[in-house]
């Protein structure tokens, strides 16, 4: 991998010392967060981050169900879509995997961040890792389908709602969605 693909966001600016969002200290308080590209072998930590993050951010907008369909994702499938050309990125917080994200074909198919991560920054330079890898590939701009817990948070990121809409897991569950847009160049 490029090194200059790498993004360092810096040290963890808030919340230093204090109690994380389940009730766990902040002990990342002095640690790096790095950016990097994914590699297969994190597939099992971007599971958990992924599960952690849809569990812990998104049960006020969505229900029981549709949380349980979004969040059984196994952890081959993310190593199947890097084999297959996904552009997946990681937050790397010491040893741990704080969030992710992932884009194809200028989609932006994924940013997820641990609860316990949340409001540092993360979810933004994970956003703009996968905007920029788009922009090397070609696109001029990206699409993505945006949970209803992100919208403001894409819309603040420079994204135009396009239309609300209906994702289909594979048991049937319908979850309900927002297409936005963002010209890149
Ligand atoms: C949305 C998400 C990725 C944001 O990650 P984060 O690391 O907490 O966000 P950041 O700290 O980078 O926030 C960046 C900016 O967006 C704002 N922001 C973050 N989450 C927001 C939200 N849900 N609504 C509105 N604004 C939000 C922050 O205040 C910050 O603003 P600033 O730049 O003016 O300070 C994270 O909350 C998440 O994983 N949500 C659940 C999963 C999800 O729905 N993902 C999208 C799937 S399509």
């Amino acid at each position: 991998m490029n090194r200059t693909e790498d993004v360092d966001v810096g040290y963890v600016p808030r919340n230093q010392g204090s109690i994380g969002a389940h009730g766990a200290p902040y002990i990342f308080g002095t640690m790096k967060i790095k950016i990097r590209r994914a590699k297969p072998e994190d597939a099992v930590k971007i599971s958990n981050s992924h599960t952690a993050s849809i569990r812990g951010l998104c049960t006020k907008d969505y229900n029981a169900r549709q949380i349980a369909a979004w969040s059984n994702r196994k952890a081959d499938s993310y190593r199947k879509a890097m084999a297959t050309g996904e552009t997946m990125f990681v937050a790397q917080v010491g040893e741990r995997i704080a969030g992710f994200s992932a884009t194809r074909d200028g989609v932006i198919r994924a940013v997820y961040v641990r609860p316990r991560f949340g409001g540092r920054g993360i979810g933004k330079e994970l956003l703009r890792a996968v905007e920029k890898a788009a922009a090397k590939a070609g696109f001029a701009s990206v699409k993505l389908s945006s949970s209803l817990t992100a919208h403001s948070f894409y819309q603040a990121q420079g994204y135009q709602t396009l239309r609300k809409t209906e994702f289909r897991f594979r048991d049937g569950t319908p979850v309900p969605c927002i297409n936005m847009k963002k010209r890149l160049t």
